[in-house]
């Protein structure tokens, strides 16, 4: 039986309008789902739909994946955190410098949020990573990238639900795990490091991120309502 905590599923919302992300957010309870807005959206509405999704009651996680000189993050992320969203990301690979300007930025905000650093995004596997001159594995890397993070006292990680187990015993439990790359119905089209829904509550990943399962699913609020029960 798969049992789910409120608010525990994020909702990617890859669309290219407020409307078209509206049809998904309108079968959504603001008290057990959360919404990920992420580039597609962003760059085709601008951040004023965060507002609107706010005013709906929608807590937001504003996923960028801020890769850039210390400063622009800096700069980029205080901007950000001033939106009032409840959890934002950077790549780790920018760096350690890159990674504490973004802390400093969290730490400035007067707001309460969360700010996750993306390990080996899902869509890769370790073929891939070769090819960008990286030898590493997926799964060293994802923890090599998590030290930084800690280091730095970002609240988690972004990762595949096969690295959360080894995060959590070396990190600790309260190290945050954002998983995507779930599914449940869908193919796997561009991500690798999948996992199936069963396998991401047994491994006790945070938040589970799910996009196209929803976007893409024959019938969007039969979805949701399978999802919704298995709300405890
Ligand atoms: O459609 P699907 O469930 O694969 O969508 C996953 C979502 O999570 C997308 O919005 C994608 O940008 C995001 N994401 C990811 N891998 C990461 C970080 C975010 O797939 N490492």
């Amino acid at each position: 039986m798969i049992h789910l905590r409120s608010k525990q599923v994020i909702v990617a919302l890859d669309f290219d309008s407020y409307d078209q992300a509206m049809s998904v957010c309108n079968n959504l309870d603001p008290e057990k789902f959360r919404l990920k807005v992420g580039k597609q959206l962003y760059s085709a509405e601008g951040p004023k739909i965060l507002d609107r999704f706010h005013q709906l009651g929608f807590e937001v996680f504003l996923d960028l994946k801020f890769h850039d000189i210390p400063n622009t993050v800096y700069k980029a992320l205080k901007n950000v955190f001033a939106l009032g969203v409840w959890m934002t990301n950077i790549h780790l690979l920018g760096g350690t410098e890159m990674i504490q300007a973004a802390k400093e930025a969290q730490l400035a905000s007067d707001k309460e949020n969360l700010l996750i650093g993306v390990t080996v995004l899902t869509s890769l596997k370790d073929s891939h990573l070769k090819e960008i001159g990286i030898t590493k594995d997926t799964n060293s890397l994802v923890s090599e990238l998590s030290i930084l993070a800690k280091k730095a006292s970002l609240d988690g990680v972004v990762c595949s639900v096969h690295e959360v187990r080894k995060l959590k015993k070396n990190f600790g439990l309260d190290f945050l795990t954002v998983t995507p790359g779930i599914r449940i119905q869908q193919e796997k089209g561009d991500q690798t490091r999948v996992a199936s829904l069963e396998m991401a509550i047994e491994e006790n990943t945070d938040y589970i991120v799910l996009g196209r399962e929803i976007s893409q699913a024959e019938n969007i609020s039969k979805m949701i309502n399978k999802l919704e029960s298995y709300i405890i």
